[in-house]
């Protein structure tokens, strides 16, 4: 059975940018658009025009630069964000206007101290007008995740009638369970008219480390593109992050998904983000981490040593990583130890390798890790007693 595609819409330059600190300029966001275009990214949401002078220029450049993907901007529900959206798009060979309005209770009263009735009409008007500058609009019911779903739906049906393209169900407070979420979108596809018109969308967020699975959810239930950051960057704990998404539709054959995202290039991409926005990577980040592909202690080391899949379920190499790292620590065992003097030149017999083992533990055991130099340096010093 072919598999179904999921499109990934990229904000790292707009919902990954509020992470506080992390001010991009122009040129900077440039090379960003440039690498995510490459790496097979459906949409790009470039910025938000109206919010300032740079961000409008980054959209502009950015619609001129852009080859393939889709090059978005975000507005609020009123026709000058919408005008100045616009404007910041017309170069874009594919543009889209992302625009929308708060749909929870809570938004709704102390955001807007207004009515359901009006919330819809005011999100309906706004995609008109957006739709009377572009063909391809995208609504968000902002605070979706705590939006009762009746309620969803009706703003849903309302926007598509005013030619929604794509309908974003966000879940901005990063509240929902995957289970609930997954049900959402399930009630959203069952329960709107006019659905077919349109493809839902999943972006959430990872107030409870729940993004990543809330969006995978999304998808099993309905959803047809997933929103995400390179690293999980964005407000708060972040955004889903884009490589977990698009490893774990590649990994999971049995979800019969796929992207167009080349994975060979996540961990080059991770890198040039991190070090543009000035955000270090935790190591221990699924698929992007230092550590994600690193093995320390003994019994998993030999096991890797022996066969890759023991304790690896991604090949290194399919997210460009060049090699697993074997790590020495006072955890790891003598074929660990055998295997990194290999990768320095030296093949090292049975007894030898008894002898060295017992002077790389006293080192081991003084220094968090035992690295090359420290091995030249136990084989000089083990010849010298050998003799
Ligand atoms: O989290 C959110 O609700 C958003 C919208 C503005 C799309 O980022
Ligand atoms: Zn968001």
């Amino acid at each position: 059975m072919n598999s179904e595609k999921i499109e990934i819409f990229d904000t790292t330059l707009r919902d990954g940018e509020q992470v506080p600190g992390c001010k991009l300029n122009t040129k900077q966001k440039l090379i960003i658009a440039e690498k995510l275009d490459s790496l097979g990214i459906d949409v790009i949401e470039a910025g938000f025009p109206i919010s300032s002078p740079g961000d409008f220029e980054s959209v502009s450049e950015i619609s001129k630069l852009v080859k393939n993907a889709k090059v978005c901007g975000l507005t609020r529900a009123n026709k000058k964000d919408i005008d100045t959206a616009a404007e910041a798009l017309k170069y874009a060979k594919r543009p889209r206007i992302h625009t929308g309005i708060g749909t929870s209770d809570s938004h709704i009263r102390y955001k807007f101290n207004s009515t359901r009735e009006d919330i819809i009409e005011r999100a309906a008007e706004a995609v008109r007008y957006a739709k009377s500058y572009v063909e391809d609009v995208e609504f968000y019911a902002e605070d979706a995740g705590r939006t009762d779903n009746e309620y969803l739906a009706k703003v849903c049906e309302e926007v598509i009638k005013a030619g929604a393209t794509v309908l974003n169900i966000p879940d901005t407070t990063g509240y929902c369970l995957p289970e609930e979420y997954g049900q959402k979108i399930k009630y959203l596809k069952e329960n709107v008219k006019g659905i077919e018109k349109a493809i839902l969308s999943c972006h959430c967020h990872n107030d409870l480390g729940l993004a990543t699975a809330n969006s995978i959810a999304g998808a099993i239930n309905g959803a047809r593109q997933i929103e995400c950051t390179i690293n999980g960057l964005g407000e708060r704990a972040g955004n889903t992050a884009l490589e977990e998404v698009v490893m774990i539709l590649k990994q999971h054959k049995d979800l019969n998904f796929h992207t167009d995202v080349n994975s060979k290039m996540l961990n080059e991409m991770s890198l040039m983000v991190s070090d543009l926005m000035g955000m270090p990577v935790q190591p221990n980040k699924a698929i992007v981490g230092a550590n994600a592909f690193a093995h320390s202690s003994g019994i998993h080391q030999d096991g890797v040593i022996k066969n890759r899949e023991t304790y690896e379920i991604i090949d290194p190499a399919e997210v460009g990583v060049n090699d697993s790292s074997i790590i020495l620590t006072a955890r790891s065992g003598r074929s660990a130890l055998a295997y990194r003097f290999k990768h320095i030149g030296y093949d090292i017999t049975k007894n030898e390798l008894d002898f060295l083992y017992q002077e790389f533990l006293k080192i081991a055991d003084r220094k968090k890790e035992v690295k090359n130099d420290d091995l030249y340096m136990i084989m000089e010093t083990c010849s010298r007693k050998i003799g």
